[in-house]
């Protein structure tokens, strides 16, 4: 069979490899992007895990069973009754996999307009050839390709618990946890970190007794303090069971569903019986079926690929970008990669900033931030100032009814650059995106408090935030 040529192959089509696909066209090159996930008919299904049984989904999820929530709880306090409030599961289940659908069609239809030529199948390392790479595709495509760049962007899969597999029946990765039948009576998390307490939040509010086990002491330990108490605070005011420093030993499973022996933080052995056990205690980088030893590509020992700034792997023209390498596993970072690696295939001076990349936790109150924690600058022996607005003295936020959490800004001693703006309360995703401007500009903190915010907004918190470093808020 010969073998097709390309300037750059993309092996995953996830958020880090569809962008560095599309950027690397849009430069002149000739790209192909291999990826093997499927679809429930067996066909393509591009986006990886984010679009797949990710960010997208979970996204879906969320503002459906928000959606639930306040019509059960909320619309009253606004004068509105709603009688025979009913849940169709099937159908909410139904309209996230169309979201879904329609991000896959979405992401085929940039391939076609940027003229990125997309094989479906598994990609592997065959041998070094003709100045690059021989790729085999196995799959619905079976094809040899030849590359001169490689991109490797193959993304993670969920962690499973020592002794305790997923069977996505009744101990549930994210890919589960995003497709249960019928509102489990109780539902058991293990790990109170990102997907915990997202996937936890949905099916709390759909009707789910939850409790979660976090192994480590502290709530949100990456987490601003103030803000992570605050959370916590509403988490467990909104029925969210979160038991902290537990030890997870024995998960069985019976019909009934799954029990979890576990010690307490005082060392008191427990036992929680749930109907489902989600497990979200991290992701491992997806590099087994790669063939990474043919080539002799470097590994480490978590099996992430490993690379330097500038995402070069161990090999010449060799590139790794997303959750199968170092740094945050999240959607935007793997993209802003892509992009990078595209440019500097193209000799351009690709850039990604690590400092100025957001979080963003999607419960509600929502939790947003970028930069520097105030424990992070104590820890560093920085001098710093700090500024809080509660939403509480927000007009706008009283106005919807959800006034929980604060805007706090940190901001350096002497110079008042911003070193970290977090936020807990209702929009936070959308509000810090000007903490991540501000930042990437290198603005001070009097810089955000001097600019016209519009009223009423959630963003005037900001502004205020901004203004109480300097202890001169107007509002509170
Ligand atoms: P992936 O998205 O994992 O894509 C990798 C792709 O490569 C997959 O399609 C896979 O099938 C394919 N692949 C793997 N090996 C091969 C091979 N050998 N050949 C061919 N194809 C291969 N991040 C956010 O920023 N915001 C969020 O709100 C968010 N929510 C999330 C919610 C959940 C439940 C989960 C699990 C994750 C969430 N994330 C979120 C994280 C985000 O999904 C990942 O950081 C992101 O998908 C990483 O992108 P990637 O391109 O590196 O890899
Ligand atoms: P995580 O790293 O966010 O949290 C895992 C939690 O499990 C931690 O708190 C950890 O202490 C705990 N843990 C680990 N082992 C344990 C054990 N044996 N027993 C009890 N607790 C244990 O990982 P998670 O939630 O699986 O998510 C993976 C990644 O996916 C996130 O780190 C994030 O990068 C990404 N993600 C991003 C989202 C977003 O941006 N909104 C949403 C969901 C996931």
């Amino acid at each position: 069979m010969m073998s097709k040529q390309f300037d750059v192959i993309v092996i995953g089509a996830g958020p880090g490899g569809y962008i560095a696909a599309i950027r690397a066209a849009q430069l002149g090159y000739q790209v192909a992007c291999v990826d093997e996930w499927k679809n429930d008919k067996g066909g393509p299904a591009p986006g990886g895990t984010c679009t797949n049984v990710g960010c997208i989904p979970s996204k879906a999820l969320l503002q459906s069973s928000e959606h639930f929530d306040h019509a059960s709880h909320h619309f009253a306090e606004h004068g509105i009754e709603v009688k025979g409030l009913g849940l169709d599961l099937a159908r909410m289940i139904g309209r996230k996999d169309t979201v879904v659908k329609q991000n896959n069609d979405g992401i085929l239809y940039l391939f076609k307009k940027n003229k990125v030529t997309f094989f479906h199948g598994r990609g592997s390392f065959v041998k070094a050839a003709d100045g690059g790479y021989e790729i085999k595709v196995a799959g619905t495509a079976e094809e040899t390709l030849v590359g001169k760049h490689i991109v490797v962007a193959t993304g993670s899969s969920a962690r499973a618990l020592p002794g305790a597999p997923f069977d996505e029946q009744n101990i549930l990765s994210n890919d589960g946890a995003l497709r249960i039948g019928a509102v489990p009576k109780k539902l058991g998390l293990i790990g109170s970190g990102v997907i915990g307490l997202e996937m936890g939040s949905v099916w709390r509010r759909l009707g789910a007794e939850v409790t979660v086990l976090e192994g480590l002491p502290t709530f949100l330990g990456a987490v601003d303090e103030q803000i992570a108490r605050e959370a916590h605070k509403a988490f467990v005011k909104q029925g969210l069971k979160i038991e902290l420093g537990v030890k997870v030993g024995d998960v069985k499973t019976s019909k009934k569903g799954v029990s979890v022996a576990y010690a307490n933080a005082k060392g008191e052995a427990q036992t929680l019986e749930v109907d489902k056990l989600i497990v979200s205690i991290g992701r491992v980088p997806n590099t087994t079926g790669l063939n990474a030893e043919a080539v002799g590509l470097k590994l480490d020992e978590r099996g992430a690929i490993v690379v330097d700034d500038d995402c070069k792997a161990s090999l010449p023209n060799v590139w790794a970008v997303g959750d199968v390498v170092r740094g945050p596993m999240l959607a935007h970072k793997a993209e802003e990669e892509g992009v990078a690696v595209a440019e500097r295939i193209a000799g351009q001076h690709g850039h990604v900033n690590f400092n100025t990349i957001p979080w963003v936790i999607y419960t509600s109150p929502e939790i947003a931030w970028v930069g520097q924690t105030e424990q992070q600058l104590k820890a560093s022996g920085r001098a710093y100032k700090a500024g809080t607005f509660p939403f509480l003295a927000n007009g706008r936020a009283r106005a919807l009814g959800d006034t929980t959490g604060m805007v706090k800004f940190l901001a350096d001693a002497t110079t008042d650059e911003i070193l970290g703006v977090h936020i807990v309360g209702p929009m936070a995703s959308e509000l810090i995106a000007e903490a991540v401007v501000a930042m990437e500009f290198r603005a001070s903190s009097e810089d955000i408090a001097r600019i016209c915010h519009a009223h009423p907004s959630l963003s005037e918190a900001t502004k205020e935030a901004a203004l109480a470093v300097d202890k001169r808020t107007l509002n509170f």
